[in-house]
């Protein structure tokens, strides 16, 4: 299968070293990895074990944070279905970076990228899953003073000015180039790329993005015109993709819902999910596994363990090695993870029955100052 990592589509199996390359961001190195991982108390297991792995400007990030400019963080979901472990994680990581850093965040929700991408899609049901998906956003735990959750649709009237003069700024045969539409695309879906640039001018700040390396083409375009505008360009932290149950191909994607974990599913549905689909890296026969041992590379289990469910350096080593040894079986490692996975998630629903979104929507500090301003182009 051809390798494709476009912000809507990833397949096929992908070259990390390869994309570096052609999308021309930076590794993240020493120390500006150490500056990071030394304030986080947690997640940075991601960052150690190179998951978040590249970046743009962050260097310069870490520079205006130390000299007191400070800096803006902002990420974003696509409200079109149930969220999965994959959509979690850079938002999670986004979290670890507000508490280790205390600065402002701003949540997009695009419900109208979703709305459009296809042409069955109905509003009813963006709509749902929009309110849906902020539930499971707000209950990781934001700080609701620092923290703006906004919905594209309702959020319009305060930026359409400035939206207009960032559409401005790109043209079709750009648009055309770097997102691959085409005389068939709906002309909602060639102008909507400008919302997602739009937050990025919310602060005079320096602003930070962390996400998988798929939403990078919108940054890419942003910083061909920040400046012009009198704005920073943007800087990013990128991550790789959460694998899909069924492989190290492609990414978890709920288009595909087998090779998902959802934040919905219940115990059995996890248990099920992983002992019939996870893809192991263990031998066939038992005689086979404790004589030859398990391959963790391309093992499921082991490798979701290592980018986000083990953060503990040394109980990832000794399951590593049990398992490289053949003395941990398939069913067992694929019970760790089951149990890890179903552990994390009972928390996290019971934190969605009751977590408040209005005060990220609009009571608390940043969401009301939100919605006092008006971006007003400067030209
Ligand atoms: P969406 O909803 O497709 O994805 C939300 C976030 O999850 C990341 N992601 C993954 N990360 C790791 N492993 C995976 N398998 C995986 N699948 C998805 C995405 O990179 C993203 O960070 N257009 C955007 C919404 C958006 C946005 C933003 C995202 C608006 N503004 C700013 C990031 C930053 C979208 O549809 O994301």
């Amino acid at each position: 299968m051809e390798t494709k990592v476009t912000p809507w589509d990833v397949e096929g199996s992908i070259d990390y070293s390869k994309l570096i390359e052609e999308f021309g961001v930076s590794p993240l190195f020493s120390p500006m990895k150490e500056k990071l991982t030394s304030r986080m108390k947690e997640g940075s297991h991601m960052i150690k074990r190179e998951f978040f792995f590249t970046h743009r400007d962050l260097d310069l990030v870490l520079k205006d944070y130390e000299s007191g400019k400070g800096f803006f963080l902002y990420t974003g979901r696509g409200p079109s279905g149930n969220m999965h472990l994959g959509h979690l994680i850079p938002l999670l990581f986004t979290k670890y970076l507000q508490d280790a850093f205390d600065v402002n965040l701003y949540i997009q929700i695009t419900d109208d990228e979703k709305y459009l991408y296809k042409k069955d899609r109905k509003w009813k049901d963006i709509d749902e899953f929009t309110i849906d998906n902020i539930k499971h956003i707000a209950a990781l735990g934001f700080n609701p003073d620092k923290t703006f959750i906004f919905r594209n649709s309702e959020y319009i009237g305060n930026v359409y000015p400035m939206l207009n003069t960032i559409s401005k700024k790109i043209t079709f045969s750009t648009a055309k180039a770097v997102f691959g539409f085409t005389n068939e695309t709906n002309i909602g879906f060639i102008g909507f790329p400008a919302y997602q640039i739009m937050p990025t001018f919310f602060e005079k700040k320096r602003c930070l993005i962390p996400a998988a390396i798929d939403q990078d083409p919108y940054w890419r375009i942003q910083r061909d015109f920040a400046e012009s505008l009198g704005y920073f360009k943007v800087a990013a932290i990128h991550s790789k993709f959460l694998p899909p149950l069924t492989g190290m191909d492609g990414k978890m994607s709920s288009s595909k819902s087998a090779t998902a974990i959802f934040l919905t599913d219940d115990e059995k549905t996890v248990k099920n999910k992983i002992n019939k689909y996870a893809f192991s890296g263990g031998q066939v026969t038992l005689e086979e596994h404790r004589e030859k041992g398990g391959n963790t590379e391309v093992d499921v289990p082991y490798q979701w363990l290592k980018i986000f469910f083990e953060s503990d350096d040394e109980e990832l080593m000794k399951i590593k090695r049990e398992y490289e040894r053949g003395n941990l079986l398939s069913g067992e490692i694929k019970k760790v993870i089951i149990d890890k996975i179903n552990s994390f998630l009972k928390a996290h629903q019971e934190k969605v029955k009751t977590v408040d979104i209005n005060k990220y929507m609009y009571t608390g500090q940043l969401a009301k100052e939100m919605w006092k301003k008006k971006y007003l182009p400067k030209d």
